[in-house]
């Protein structure tokens, strides 16, 4: 496929992508956060589109150019995220949950600025679970419907991702290794997508639209088998 010349096989498609990493405030000026730029969700989003889908983009903190064709639906926190997705995944034939969702919040939110003290040491910060979206969209998933988790690993990527996309119960999980230069951040990315039914497709290093493409080639595909 060259470029100018994409397959509209995502014609007729609704497609929820979130992307970018979410914020769990502290207090009014503080939160815990990740590293995700946002930029791989992006680049589902303009590939989605440019292959004929509707594109519903969930976006977290993501300081990037709205990407032309598609539904923006901005959010800050795990449990916002969780809303938007789950709302726009009501008519999805496909959820890719590239964000980098926190997996633990706060468990209070202070109303004030917690200031220091002179002389005394800081309070821990107590924090809680957020809920897991994307192994809540596997388990209530609609006949038909294609669910794609990320990971960004270390150590063991194959074996941690293969234990992963059992444990969440997804179609495809696209893993990436985790270090200098690659996943976050940067333009360019490498990982190997891992299906449910054992497929295993090294995706070599380049820009994370080529990336993109790659996904929505296997997505189109599950698709097309579902509903044949
Ligand atoms: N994810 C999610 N909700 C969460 C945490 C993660 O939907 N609360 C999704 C991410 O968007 C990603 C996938 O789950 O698509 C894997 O995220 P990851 O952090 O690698 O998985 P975890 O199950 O949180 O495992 P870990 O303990 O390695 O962080
Ligand atoms: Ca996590």
């Amino acid at each position: 496929r060259g470029p100018g010349a994409v397959a509209p096989d995502l014609a007729g498609r609704h497609v929820v992508i979130s992307a970018g990493g979410t914020r769990e405030p502290l207090d009014p000026v503080r939160f815990l956060g990740n590293r995700s730029s946002g930029k791989q969700g992006y680049a589902l989003a303009r590939t989605a589109v440019a292959r004929g889908a509707r594109v519903t983009l969930v976006a977290a903190n993501a300081a990037l150019p709205d990407p032309a064709g598609a539904d923006l639906v901005r959010v800050t926190t795990a449990s916002e995220l969780r809303e938007a997705v789950l709302k726009a995944a009501a008519d999805a034939d496909a959820v890719v949950m590239a964000a980098a969702v926190a997996d633990f919040r706060p468990a209070a939110r202070a109303e004030s600025k917690i200031k220091k003290v002179p002389g005394r040491d800081p309070d821990p910060i107590a924090l809680v679970r957020n809920p897991d979206i994307l192994a809540e969209l596997s388990s209530a998933k609609t006949p038909g419907r294609v669910v794609v988790g990320f990971a960004a690993e270390t150590d063991d990527v194959l074996a941690n991702g293969r234990a992963k996309l059992a444990a969440k119960g997804c179609d495809l999980l696209v893993v990436n290794q985790v270090g200098e230069d690659r996943a976050f951040g940067a333009e360019e990315n490498e990982a190997v997508l891992l299906a449910a039914d054992g497929g295993e497709t090294p995706v070599p290093h380049g820009p994370k639209e080529a990336l993109a493409d790659e996904i929505w080639d296997a997505v189109a595909r599950l698709l097309r088998g579902a509903s044949a």
